[in-house]
């Protein structure tokens, strides 16, 4: 597969990556491991080599199952894990203190089985500790030589700044798709003034913009878009014409609709990178595939008119979830006691 640098100074990664969460967490119950083992390792087998884990996934378990599902070829994969919530738990809200990031860094480098985390970014800015401390904190882990890239993930324009200023941010993982394209307005300029690649989360709007998932979907209880605004059934049945039109420009170009979705995010910038997840070999194979499309400008610009055309119904976090959303300095702390939180 393509591969490209994310950031300046980053490290060289495919240009799909693998979203690991919902193997584990998020969209019901975790996946059998051996199934979930073999669709890790299988999608080394067709070219990806960059792995997206939090210590929050599970919590715990999605590392130690990258761990394991890696470990016969980690030198020639990155791994992104993530700290910043308390005690690994996201229902309980943020927690960026120093002590605490060298903790989970111990942790992840155990669960994961590795000498060396390439890329560790902060889950969530945390309101009460400054980022030049939490980037002081992955600045002398680097130094260890247990770090090898910083990463914020859904930080404002001036954390990002702030941040870049004491540690060099590698990258920046955000939600970035078809229907969440907010990061175009402050946050894409800002990255790419400062070199700083973006690892797009959620690139198929959580399922939807892959068109497999309508008003009569039904999700396991324990699945985080029973909560989500943007999944309620009345909103997915308003948003059907998003749908339509993905579906529609699709057949167009002899592809699928999450291919549409993955290409559209790599067409943005080379230094873009679309993370998917997916519990399916064969869903594995289709995403992977976008990778080999070509958008032309005409067929981005036929695209895009039309998506400005619509209006997407429903925000992407439920309000007891504010802290999920972008966090900027000295927004609020929620307390929230959702437990299918998902991030
Ligand atoms: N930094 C953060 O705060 C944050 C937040 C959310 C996610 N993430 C990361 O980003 C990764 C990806 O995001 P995501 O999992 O939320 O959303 P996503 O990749 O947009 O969508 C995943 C969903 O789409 C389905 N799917 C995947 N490929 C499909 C296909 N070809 N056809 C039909 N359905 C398909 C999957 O179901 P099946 O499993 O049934 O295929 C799954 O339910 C996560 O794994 C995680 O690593 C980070």
């Amino acid at each position: 597969m393509r591969k490209t640098i994310l950031g300046n100074n980053g490290p060289e990664v495919s240009a799909i990556g693998l979203g690991c969460m919902g193997l584990s967490f998020g969209y019901g119950p975790a996946a059998d491991k051996k199934n979930a083992i073999e669709l890790i390792r299988g999608s080394y087998e067709m070219g990806v080599n960059f792995f997206d884990t939090a210590e929050a996934y599970g919590p715990f378990t999605n590392e130690e199952l990258l761990g394991e599902a890696l470990a016969p070829f980690r030198d020639n994969v990155v791994i992104a894990t993530k700290f910043g919530f308390q005690d690994g738990v996201a229902s309980k809200g943020v927690d960026s203190r120093p002590e605490r990031i060298k903790r989970v860094a111990e942790e992840s480098l155990r669960r994961l089985r590795t000498d060396r985390i390439d890329l560790f970014y902060q889950h969530r800015v945390d309101p009460k500790i400054p980022i030049e401390e939490v980037a002081g904190a992955v600045k002398d882990l680097i130094a260890q030589g247990k770090v090898k890239h910083f990463g914020l993930s859904e930080a404002g324009a001036q954390t990002i700044r702030r941040a870049h200023k004491v540690q060099p941010v590698t990258a920046l993982q955000s939600e970035y798709s078809l229907w969440w394209r907010e990061p175009e307005k402050e946050i894409i300029p800002i990255l790419e003034e400062l070199g700083i690649g973006l690892v797009a989360f959620s690139p198929l709007g959580k399922g939807f913009l892959t068109g497999a998932i309508d008003a009569d979907t039904q999700f396991d209880k324990s699945d985080f878009r029973n909560i989500v605004p943007r999944f309620q059934k009345e909103n997915r049945e308003a948003n059907k014409t998003l749908i339509d039109t993905v579906r529609a420009f699709a057949e167009k170009k002899n592809a699928t609709p999450a291919q549409i979705a993955l290409a559209w995010v790599i067409a943005q910038k080379p230094w873009i990178v679309p993370i998917p997840g997916t519990t399916k070999l064969h869903r594995l194979k289709e995403n992977v595939g976008a990778a080999e499309m070509e958008l032309s400008t005409a067929d981005l610009n036929e695209i895009n008119d039309a998506f400005d055309r619509i209006e997407v119904i429903g925000d992407r976090y439920p309000e007891a979830l504010s802290h999920m959303r972008l966090v900027f300095p000295n927004s609020p702390i929620s307390t929230v006691s959702s437990k299918n939180i998902q991030h």
